[in-house]
């Protein structure tokens, strides 16, 4: 089971003007697979934890342990190879390469570890027939809709069989419905892999969509029940 410990994570940003203090001492604990949405105001720093948690950012102090290795201790060469190993980015935009078919795109983090294998290859008609899109896997990626755009961009967070998925406003640029099939998905993905996936998200449909929900405010991560039973309307 993947394991993702964080513990006292501070961020300061050091700028011409006043430094700026967004994360004021994050802890979190996630012993195995499991899902969790992050939600705060704008500005209140949720990309800047979500990037540090996949190791795209450095924290200020403290410590990020994903699956029993402290990745804040770890070289940049280190942290890249983990990084592309063991964690699965879904950013708000899909960052899908145009001049590459959406096969193509589903497989490039597999390149860093030479030609795609057989096995990838395999793996990656799965992933597309899982999110839908068998039928537009040689489509390049300006033929698709924002919406199946987006579900290639989960199939390519996936090939590598990530132990942490890591999604930033995955549903930000869709309509209700696409936002809901991309969530959905995101789930069931999460739970066929058995990994951990942490949500950023806007809408209080999707976080309550997620078995945890944590709320970021003021620098801190406070862990909020479920109290309303919410609609997809409501994307
Ligand atoms: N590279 C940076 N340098 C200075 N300030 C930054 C930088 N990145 C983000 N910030 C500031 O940190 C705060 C949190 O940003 P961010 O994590 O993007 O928030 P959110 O994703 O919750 O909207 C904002 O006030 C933002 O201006
Ligand atoms: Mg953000």
């Amino acid at each position: 089971m993947p394991s993702l410990i964080l513990e006292q994570i501070t961020k300061t940003y050091v700028t011409s003007a006043e430094p700026v203090e967004v994360l004021r001492g994050i802890d979190l604990s996630v012993p195995s697979s499991d899902s969790l949405a992050i939600v705060g105001p704008s500005g209140s720093g949720k990309s800047t934890l979500l990037n540090i948690i996949g190791g795209l950012d450095r924290p200020t102090s403290g410590r990020v342990i994903v699956d029993g290795e402290d990745i804040t201790r770890m070289s940049e060469l280190s942290l890249s190879k983990f990084r592309n190993q063991k964690i699965g980015f879904v950013f708000q935009d899909h960052h899908l390469l145009p001049q590459c078919s959406v096969l193509e795109n589903v497989l490039i983090p597999s390149l860093a570890q030479g030609r795609p294998s057989k096995e990838h290859l395999q793996w990656a008609e799965y992933l597309l027939e899982r999110v839908g899109l068998s039928h537009r896997a040689h489509h390049r990626p300006s033929e698709l809709s924002g919406g199946e755009r987006q579900r290639a961009a989960l199939a390519r967070a996936l090939i590598l069989r990530p132990v942490l998925i890591l999604a930033d406003e995955p549903t930000g640029n869709l309509d209700s419905v696409a936002g809901r099939k991309v969530a959905e998905l995101l789930l069931e993905l999460q739970a066929e892999n058995q990994a951990i996936l942490i949500t950023v998200t806007h809408s209080p449909f999707v976080a309550s969509m997620m078995s945890r929900r944590l709320h970021l405010e003021d620098g801190r991560l406070v862990e909020r029940p479920q109290n309303v039973s919410l609609t997809s309307n409501q994307l």
